[in-house]
């Protein structure tokens, strides 16, 4: 298919199918930051509702700057993947602080800050400031495959990047990741064709996983009296819901990633 045709098929399928979701409707840098954080681990329908929650309780970054961390993990609390939560924060005492509260546009500089990758940094420049630089995600990539790589395999991200250069529309910026995202979600429904991605990474079943416990012990904390429990209480916790995983592995990996702190016999957030 030419570049041409390509463009004029997403498009024109677009005007019909267009999904209406409430960071398209802002061009808040950290608002857009928020979105794209909670979507790089969660599907849009449970992202709607905790992204306007979340906004509600920090509704511009420097009130999250500020925040204490238990009100900020309080907040992402159902999202999991708490690690991003901090990065999220540190990234908007970042900017507070050494971008004087204005975050920078250019996505090389995006790409230093914590919990932004390649992906995040062009996503949050295209939708925050119209940057034409082409972006993947697991959707649009899904697109790439199927009009341009049919029946290939182990492609690259670097391959399919220059036609997605290409095939961006400029004029549109927005609207044609719009149109991206939208297509290889709901349009595609073979969702296979990413195995064809030489980074293809399987997500793996989180029920009985090292990760459920880890966010076992995070809800469990959060739920006690100043969100304090002795290794004991917690290790007990840990045999009733059958954890396969030693108690001391699960706190040391949350204690490493700094989302619980050691004192005494005791565990907190
Ligand atoms: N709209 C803006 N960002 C999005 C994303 N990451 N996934 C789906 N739709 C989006």
């Amino acid at each position: 298919m030419t570049i041409l045709k390509f463009q004029k098929k997403i498009l024109s399928w677009h005007t019909k199918n267009r999904r209406d979701m409430p960071w398209r409707k802002t061009k808040d840098p950290y608002k857009i930051l928020v979105s794209e954080i909670m979507l790089q681990q969660t599907q849009v329908s449970r992202v709607i509702p905790k992204y306007l929650a979340f906004l509600r309780v920090f509704p511009t970054m420097a009130q999250l700057a500020k925040a204490p961390r238990l009100k900020l993990l309080k907040a992402w609390s159902g999202l999991g993947y708490w690690r991003r939560a901090l990065s999220l924060q540190n990234t908007a005492r970042i900017v507070q602080g050494t971008y004087a509260g204005k975050f920078p546009q250019d996505p090389k500089t995006l790409e230093t800050l914590p919990g932004i990758g390649r992906y995040t940094a062009r996503a949050l420049a295209c939708f925050a400031f119209g940057n034409t630089e082409a972006f993947l995600d697991t959707n649009i990539r899904r697109v790439y495959l199927h009009f341009f790589f049919r029946n290939k395999h182990d492609i690259s991200d670097k391959e399919i990047l220059k036609i997605a250069q290409k095939a961006t529309d400029k004029t549109r910026i927005k609207e044609w990741h719009y149109a991206l995202f939208d297509y290889g979600a709901t349009a595609l429904k073979d969702k296979a064709i990413n195995k064809r991605s030489l980074h293809y990474a399987k997500q793996s079943k989180f029920e009985g996983s090292f990760r459920s416990f880890r966010t076992g012990i995070m809800r469990f904390l959060l739920d006690q009296p100043n969100q304090k429990a002795t290794t004991n209480k917690i290790k007990r916790m840990l045999r009733k819901e059958s954890s396969p995983y030693s108690s001391e592995k699960l706190l040391a990996s949350l204690e490493k990633d700094d989302l619980i702190k050691k004192r005494g016999a005791s565990y907190s957030l």
